[in-house]
């Protein structure tokens, strides 16, 4: 070995779900740790907004709401940011790394909008950056697509990376359970974001499809770039009919890579009940890649949670020890060496499920079959039924079309009085 240090020091900033899963997880593994990484490890600090907070299992003298105090301390060898949030996140990774220190993260926020900042940094100063538990939890995904798929060129990315929105839609489905308490349960396992927002709405599935496009296509897609759509309109009344057509709701993020650019989006797709996917339930996540030379692979885990996420936390930690103790740091770089454009969601073609409440008159379903003919959408499948004595409810799914379109002869629709309301637009696998 090149170091052989007898101990290594790190200091974790946040103490909540993930920072909590991974001082206890240090604690569980430390009589390993000599064999594993040729030291011992020691949590020399824990940096939290507010010291009055009570904090169970944790050593309150390693407490701290000081920042500098980690900075500027010599001994500290590792700083493992599990706060969240673009800043002060951002700007603590950037000191640190200048400062000396190897870096591992689990913020999907700020790599999918800030990789170019801190990864650079890392890059220019010689450090270890890395955030397997950024994107799927317990899975590994960015590892093996930077090392083990690294021989293939990679064309499609589609998954289930929110556990939050995963066990909302499995509740609502399986059990009948309501929205708002499947989302207060998935908060109380530690599996939402502080603010539930970045789950329900699909920023943080779209943050995850980011980061993972960037290292797959080797050309830096960021989350503005990402198309997002979340659960929040997803009704019963949709689950219902999908469950009749034979298909499971998902929040799917997607991204291919095409001869005319990069697609990548997030949003509630209709899937087969018998698509491996369809089976994802509660907070696990499911990830299908597809390659040149290695075909199709699906990995499958808990995506979100205390232990989970200090599960992959933990392995980026004992990989950075393992790189101090051999002198080395800095083999796992973004690598975005091409220069993609990301189409727009107009550009891109899906097929649709349509849930319209009509006025029910004679007429009424050619005027809808013409708008849509007229849009060139085409008609896989309808079914009417009466709602009241004086409207229908009209489903229809629809054969591929290009997102413009279809978007036009919703915008027709939405000027028509014979319809009185778009009740559910759902994308179909
Ligand atoms: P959390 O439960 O909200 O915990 C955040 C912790 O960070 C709290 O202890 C908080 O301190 C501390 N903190 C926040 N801002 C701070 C600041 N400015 N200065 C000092 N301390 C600050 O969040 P979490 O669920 O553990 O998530 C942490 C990170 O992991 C996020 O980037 C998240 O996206 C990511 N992640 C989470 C999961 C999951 O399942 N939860 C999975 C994968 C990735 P106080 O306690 O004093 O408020
Ligand atoms: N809020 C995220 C989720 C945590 O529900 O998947 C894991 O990244």
């Amino acid at each position: 070995m090149y170091n052989n240090k007898e101990n290594i020091n790190i200091a974790i900033l946040g103490a909540g779900t993930v920072g909590g899963g991974v001082y206890k997880l240090i604690e569980r593994m430390q009589p390993e740790m000599p064999d594993k990484i040729g030291a011992s490890l020691t949590v020399k600090k824990v940096l939290v907004r507010s010291l009055a907070k009570e904090r169970p299992g944790f050593d309150r003298n390693v407490l701290t709401d000081n920042w500098q105090e980690i900075l500027n301390d010599p001994d500290i060898d590792i700083v493992v940011e599990l706060m969240g949030g673009i800043e002060p996140a951002g700007t603590y990774i950037v000191e640190a790394l200048k400062a000396g220190k190897q870096v591992v993260t689990a913020n999907k926020d700020l790599l999918a909008e800030c990789d170019a900042l801190v990864l650079g940094t890392a890059e220019e100063y010689g450090r270890d950056l890395i955030f397997e538990a950024a994107v799927a939890g317990a899975i590994p995904i960015i590892r093996p697509l930077r090392q083990s798929m690294a021989g293939n060129n990679i064309t499609e990315i589609m998954g289930i990376v929110n556990g939050t929105t995963n066990y909302i839609l499995s509740k609502m489905s399986e059990t009948g359970m309501g929205y708002e308490e499947a989302l207060a349960q998935a908060t109380e396992l530690g599996y939402a974001e502080a603010d539930p927002t970045a789950d329900v709405e699909g920023y943080d599935a779209g943050r995850k499809v980011a980061i993972m496009s960037s290292i797959a296509f080797h050309s830096r897609v960021t989350f503005p770039q990402v198309y997002t759509e979340g659960i929040t309109k997803i009704t019963a009344e949709d689950i219902r009919y999908a469950k009749e057509f034979g298909y499971v709701i998902k929040l799917l993020g997607v991204a291919r890579l095409t001869d005319t650019g990069i697609e990548v989006k997030v949003h509630p797709m209709l899937i087969p009940k018998n698509h491996s996917l369809a089976a994802v339930s509660d907070a696990f996540n499911a990830v299908f890649l597809h390659g040149d030379a290695m075909d199709d692979i699906t990995l499958m885990g808990r995506g979100a949670g205390e232990f989970p996420t200090a599960s992959a936390v933990m392995g980026d930690i004992i990989d950075v020890c393992r790189n101090i103790q051999w002198g080395c740091c800095g083999r796992l770089s973004h690598e975005c060496y091409k220069d993609i454009s990301v189409k727009s969601i107009g550009e891109c073609s899906s097929k649709f499920f349509l849930r319209l409440i009509v006025e029910d008159r004679p007429g009424v379903l050619a005027n809808i079959a013409a708008v849509l003919g007229n849009n060139g959408v085409s008609i896989k499948k309808v079914v009417q039924n009466p709602k009241d004595d004086t409207s229908a409810e009209l489903v229809v799914i629809t054969d591929p079309v290009c997102e413009k379109n279809f978007s036009d002869a919703l915008s027709v629709f939405n000027g028509m009085s014979v319809v009185k309301k778009i009740a559910g637009v759902i994308r179909v696998y």
